[in-house]
């Protein structure tokens, strides 16, 4: 059975790519994203210490939830985690993404990847959401490879290195927003978010 499709989702993030990434991804099935600090500006949360990302998503949003459901209005609510999973290296930096990029950054991750014949990579975006009703999780992959020299000023966090499976040999960073949201990890989820509640697809 088809369920109405949301008019306005509110998307608990302080990072303003994964927001337009997601605007830009609704925007075919006329869904809005707006940030929850529009409505909630000082929400706080404890970071999990979760073993993978759909944990961490799961944990965050029963949190927010808790804080701000009164305020949605009957809108729908959703939390991202996300990161970067190198295969050579066991999937590192993964769950440590964020902290790994703030420390060593990219640079960190092409030094430990030197003289290693397999480059191939996968960022995951695990997306909880609230329907009014209750919380539901879907995941999204994007498949690539660890380019060797950094390339691009676009997009954020591991972009400038990441060079998609499904790409024409650009990394994330060199391509534009419509270009990067056609193949991300963060759509491919969206995109089963969409499928799950049975409304028409993005
Ligand atoms: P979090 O989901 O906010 O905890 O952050 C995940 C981290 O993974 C980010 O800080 C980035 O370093 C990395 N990451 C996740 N998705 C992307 C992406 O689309 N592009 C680049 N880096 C990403």
């Amino acid at each position: 059975m088809p369920r109405k499709k949301p008019e306005l989702i509110f998307f608990h993030t302080s990072n303003r790519h994964k927001l337009d990434e997601a605007s830009q991804a609704m925007s075919k099935l006329q869904i809005k994203i707006r940030s929850l600090r529009d409505i909630s500006p000082s929400i706080s949360v404890v970071e999990p210490q979760g073993e993978n990302c759909a944990h961490v998503a799961r944990s965050k949003i029963m949190q927010v939830l808790h804080l701000v459901e009164d305020k949605l209005n009957g809108n729908w609510l959703m939390v991202e985690d996300s990161g970067l999973f190198v295969d050579a290296l066991g999937g590192f930096p993964g769950v440590y993404s964020s902290y790994v990029h703030s420390t060593v950054g990219i640079e960190g991750i092409v030094k430990l990847l030197e003289g290693k014949e397999d480059t191939s990579a996968s960022y995951i975006s695990s997306i909880a959401f609230w329907d009014g009703e209750r919380i539901h999780s879907v995941q999204g992959h994007c498949k690539g490879r660890i380019s060797p020299e950094s390339r691009g000023d676009a997009g954020f966090g591991y972009d400038p290195i990441f060079l998609p499976e499904e790409g024409d040999g650009r990394t994330f960073s060199e391509m534009n927003l419509r270009e990067k949201t056609s193949l991300s990890h963060r759509t491919m989820a969206l995109k089963k978010m969409v499928e799950k509640l049975n409304f028409p697809s993005i």
